[in-house]
């Protein structure tokens, strides 16, 4: 079955990012002058998505407007002949008529990803559908990273994790998948045992991180109702994969590109530079800059 829907978890309060995340919430944070949730929106499109459903708390309506039309300005950039600012413009406008349908689900409560995900419940009818976290920035040029699994579930027709590797000491701020077949563990892609949320350093069981993006079966969404808060409280998405693997596989794929933490400033700092550096208008400039700076 072809993957059409794709949900965007947006609603986590953000701490590590405060103050700023009082008032400017982490998905429009810019990278040069797109808001983060821009390039997000524009990766799922890029991948064939068709509706897109943003899970936002009440507080975070803000997101909502950046994808509304915006007819006082349009007409202002109309007026005065600024053809391309327009077309910049009317990229991120999405109302009822728009082909690609932004949706909203509101997530009363911060109850954890896991609950978050599962509110698709109401939006999708048997059917499977991706996934990319609000703040999780991948530069993947040659192919968008929600693609990338998406290509691999019209393989395999199972869930998939997008992964990558991470240096040890960091397992503890990730989900960590458990190859099935150990020997299997540095292919592109393998049959997971396990995933643990967050593991300690000295009992981690691999150093394959769950990053920002999935592609699920619809049953996982049964499992993640009946799911208990675990780690720090929170219904953890990891928590639902036991009880699916009884029934179905869960497949891990190591995803090609360069993952940014938006979540985090020092994630934010570095999604900014290397933007700047891939865009050919200001690159010499960003390069002239660092130099001064005889570092
Ligand atoms: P994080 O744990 O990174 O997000 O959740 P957070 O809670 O916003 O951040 P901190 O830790 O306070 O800084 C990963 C993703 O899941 C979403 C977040 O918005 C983020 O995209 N999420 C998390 C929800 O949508 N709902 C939740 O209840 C929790």
């Amino acid at each position: 079955m072809k993957v059409k829907k794709l949900i965007i978890p947006a609603a986590g309060w953000g701490t590590r990012f405060l103050p700023l995340t009082k008032t400017v919430h982490k998905e429009l944070v810019p990278i040069l002058n797109k808001p983060a949730i821009d390039y997000l929106v524009e990766e799922a499109i890029d991948s064939g998505i068709e509706e897109i459903w943003l899970i936002i708390s009440p507080r975070k309506e803000q997101l909502l407007e950046y994808f509304r039309v915006y007819y006082d300005l349009e007409e202002e950039l109309r007026q005065k002949n600024k053809d391309e600012l327009l077309n910049l413009l009317q990229k991120t406008n999405f109302d009822k008529s728009s082909k690609i349908k932004i949706g909203t689900i509101y997530q009363d409560e911060q109850l954890g990803l896991g609950h978050a995900i599962s509110l698709i419940s109401r939006k999708i009818k048997n059917e499977p559908f991706a996934v990319i976290l609000g703040d999780d920035l991948i530069y993947s040029p040659n192919k968008p990273a929600i693609k990338q699994l998406i290509d691999e579930f019209n393989k395999k027709q199972a869930s998939i994790l997008g992964v990558t590797s991470v240096p040890w000491e960091n397992v503890n701020k990730y989900g960590i998948v458990v190859p099935k077949n150990l020997e299997e563990k540095n292919e592109k892609v393998f049959e997971i045992a396990s995933a643990v949320e967050k593991p300690d350093v000295k009992n981690a069981p691999s150093n394959k991180a769950i990053i920002g993006r999935y592609v699920f079966t619809p049953e996982i969404v049964t499992l993640l109702k009946q799911t208990l808060p675990g780690v720090g409280g929170e219904i953890q998405l990891v928590d639902a994969f036991p009880e699916l693997m009884k029934t179905q596989k869960i497949f891990a794929f190591e995803l090609e590109g360069t993952r940014y933490d938006l979540g985090s400033i020092e994630g934010f700092v570095k999604a900014n530079i290397d933007y700047a550096l891939n865009d050919l208008k200001i690159k010499q400039s960003i390069i002239e800059h660092i130099k001064e700076k005889k570092l």
